[in-house]
């Protein structure tokens, strides 16, 4: 009876291929979702057509995170409400780069957050059309799936809400969504995209915000030193006999301690870091009081201080919630990939992450809605480099991103 039920099993899995498709499974950062549309230069119609026709590229994709960030797969946002699928990636992709979402054909997303550039941009605030800037410093666009808030006070409550805000920004892309819907209508690949992606549809501002934070979503970190060390801990403490038994009685588990043991040695932390690491995590410096999670982030708000001291300081989070407690408090930043993203703080008044150590050292910037988690801290002058050589060792890899593959 039970072959039978199996053989049957076997039958319908082969008849319905296409089912199976539906489950692909794919690690974010490691699976290849982002090198564009194979073919070089310009797409064509052609290609993105022959491309659309592949019903794998439609099949709603079973997402993993890469070590390190794996640790809150539970917390990935929007993939109920906006399933990623291969096509609805790509298309963001190209969304993300072109200018031609902008009013006078010169910025895009990647403008302001560029894969060079950690994600960021290394310039004090986001320079839009006609070299208009905010007063904001360009907030890294990647490990976004950890969260539903962005910006830097949280007031878009999605990826999907955020995206379509900088297209109508008049210091941004300075566009409007009409125009934008109306401008991609009339490119060929475009209109055919939005058609195979979005059926019922098409080209909308919604639909425009869904292909981008599908695509945001896929830009995530992979494993740092700090993650290989830290995924090892759990093995170091056994003995021997320990670890000879899980090598003839746990295969599964055996193999994963001698990945993670290859990742630690291709990967090493130097000592610095290894002593910044344990600064970080401590109660006595107390990083992570914030900077905790598997994206290094709480996703909450405080008050550090920063440009407080200024005759109309930015209120940050307190123009969202108009509570008292949130004035001057802005959202946490992730640790991961810092190194690659200066300048730092929600104005980028600080340029390097030396200066960033120095104000924690001080205490932050005193002002009335300063975080009591804020206190001056004693620290010698190689504790200091150490905690910034730990953050430099929270750097691992992006996902391979063509950015120079749009529509002809
Ligand atoms: C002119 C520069 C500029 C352009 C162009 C721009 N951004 Fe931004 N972006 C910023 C700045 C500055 C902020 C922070 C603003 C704030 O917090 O008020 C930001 C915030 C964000 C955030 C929130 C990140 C977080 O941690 O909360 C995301 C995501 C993002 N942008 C994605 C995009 C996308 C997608 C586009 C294209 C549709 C885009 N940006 C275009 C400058 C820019
Ligand atoms: C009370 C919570 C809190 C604590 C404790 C804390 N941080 Fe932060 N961190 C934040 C917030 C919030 C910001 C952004 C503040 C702003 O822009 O006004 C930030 C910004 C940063 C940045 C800049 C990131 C960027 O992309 O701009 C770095 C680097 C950083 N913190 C490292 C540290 C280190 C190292 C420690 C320990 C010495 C630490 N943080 C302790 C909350 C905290």
């Amino acid at each position: 009876m039970k072959k039978a039920i199996l053989c049957l099993a076997t039958v319908s899995a082969v008849s319905f291929g296409s089912l199976l498709v539906a489950g692909e499974s794919v690690t974010l950062g490691i699976d290849d979702l982002t090198s564009g549309i194979p073919g070089s230069g310009a797409l064509t119609l052609q290609q993105a057509r022959k491309w659309l026709a592949v019903p794998a590229n439609h099949a709603e994709l079973d997402v993993k995170l890469p070590l390190g960030l794996s640790a809150g797969e539970r917390d990935m946002r929007g993939l109920t409400a906006n399933p990623l699928t291969r096509a609805k990636i790509e298309l963001g992709r190209q969304l993300y780069f072109d200018t031609r979402l902008s009013a006078d054909n010169t910025v895009s997303c990647s403008s302001c957050h560029h894969p060079q550039e950690g994600f960021g941009r290394h310039t004090q605030f986001g320079v839009g059309i006609n070299g208009l800037k905010g007063g904001r410093n360009s907030p890294v666009s990647y490990n976004r799936i950890l969260s539903d808030a962005q910006f830097w006070d949280g007031r878009a409550g999605s990826l999907e809400a955020q995206a379509v805000g900088p297209i109508a920004n008049p210091i941004e892309m300075g566009n409007t969504h009409e125009a934008v819907v109306s401008t991609l209508k009339e490119i060929p690949v475009y209109a055919a995209e939005f058609k195979a992606v979005f059926p019922k549809s098409g080209v909308t501002i919604d639909n425009v915000g869904k292909a981008i934070a599908s695509f945001e979503r896929t830009i995530v970190t992979s494993a740092t030193p700090f993650d290989y060390r830290d995924a090892l801990k759990p093995f170091v403490s056994l003995e021997p006999e320990d670890l000879a038994d899980l090598r003839e009685d746990d295969p599964a588990t055996w193999q994963k301690y001698l990945d993670l043991q290859q990742g630690a040695e291709e990967n090493p932390m130097s000592e610095s870091a290894i002593r910044g690491e344990s600064l970080f995590f401590s109660k006595e410096i107390g990083c992570s009081n914030c900077h905790v999670g598997a994206n290094l982030s709480d996703e909450k708000y405080h008050n550090l201080g920063i440009g407080m001291d200024s005759k109309t300081p930015d209120l940050g989070r307190f123009a969202e919630t108009k509570d008292e407690k949130d004035k001057g408090a802005f959202k946490t930043p992730t640790i991961r990939n810092v190194a690659l993203s200066a300048p730092y703080m929600h104005d980028g008044s600080l340029k390097t992450l030396e200066a960033v150590v120095e104000h924690y050292v001080k205490g932050g910037t005193k002002n009335r809605w300063l975080s009591d988690k804020m206190k001056p801290l004693k620290v010698t002058k190689q504790q200091k480099l150490d905690l910034v050589e730990f953050m430099r060792f929270v750097t691992g890899r992006y996902p391979k991103i063509a950015s120079g593959r749009l529509p002809e």
